[in-house]
């Protein structure tokens, strides 16, 4: 079953053990979770399959970037997990995530596939090295266009490209926003932050949020204050 919160907790975690500290003290009903490749390498498919057993909603956040054939494989191999969302980058190119959609078709409980456009980590000097001389928000629209013309769900994107992304792709595009930070809490590593509600403002659909929940003394506390922040605002959980 799917829950309609839109916040996924990023399981930044070594092992499955620190993960499921966490996990036990969530909710499946007040919030999502991520699994990435560091944590995905550790625990493995079982630990997933796990997590969705518990009745939680998983992006498997493992980028998929490969010749089609094989993400298309590897999409499925993630769709028989039972994942709620798997992604694949969006530089694999047209071919690349049509065969990801489509392999994805007729699988039960389909999972929804999101394309990573630019890593936020990319500066515009990185794009130049690879030759592409662009602007990252410029390529990101590209990119983010061309996952839409491929049937795809949805980015990943920043909040800050939320709006522009919403206004092109329309309001079925799903949006899945990292680099989120509750009002007063500090940015870590994270530079271009959006606090929940504004990220939602500007038309995400899904926010990602990791150590603001995850390093926090009471993780369902703060997922539960992030919540009514979001709902008095006006905006639904
Ligand atoms: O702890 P924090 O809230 O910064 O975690 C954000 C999560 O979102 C991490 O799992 C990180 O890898 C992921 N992410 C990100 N920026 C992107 C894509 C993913 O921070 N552009």
């Amino acid at each position: 079953m799917t829950s309609d919160a839109k916040i996924i907790v990023a399981l930044d975690y070594a092992t499955a053990d620190a993960a499921s500290a966490l996990v036990a003290r969530l909710d499946p009903q007040l919030c999502k979770l991520k699994v990435g490749k560091e944590l995905f390498t550790a625990a493995g498919p079982a630990w997933v399959e796990h997590l969705v057993g518990q009745g939680y909603d998983v992006f498997l956040d493992l980028k998929f970037h490969d010749i089609p054939n094989t993400v298309a494989q590897a999409c499925r191999a993630a769709a028989a997990l039972g994942v709620w969302m798997v992604n694949v980058h969006a530089l694999g190119g047209r071919a690349m995530m049509t065969a990801a959609r489509e392999a994805l078709e007729n699988t039960p409980n389909r999972p929804k596939l999101v394309a990573v456009t630019v890593l936020t980590s990319m500066s515009a000097n990185e794009l130049a090295d690879l030759g592409i001389n662009q602007a990252p928000h410029q390529l990101v629209r590209r990119l983010a266009r061309l996952a839409h013309s491929c049937h795809l769900d949805g980015v990943v994107c920043s909040g800050q490209e939320a709006k522009m992304l919403r206004q092109e792709q329309g309001p079925d595009f799903c949006l899945v926003t990292p680099g989120i930070r509750p009002a007063g809490v500090g940015k870590d590593d994270q530079n271009r932050v959006m606090t929940p509600t504004e990220a939602l403002r500007a038309g995400a659909n899904y926010l990602v949020i990791g150590r603001p929940i995850t390093q926090s003394l009471d993780p369902l506390q703060a997922l539960q204050a992030i919540r009514q922040e979001i709902a008095n605002n006006g905006d639904s959980k």
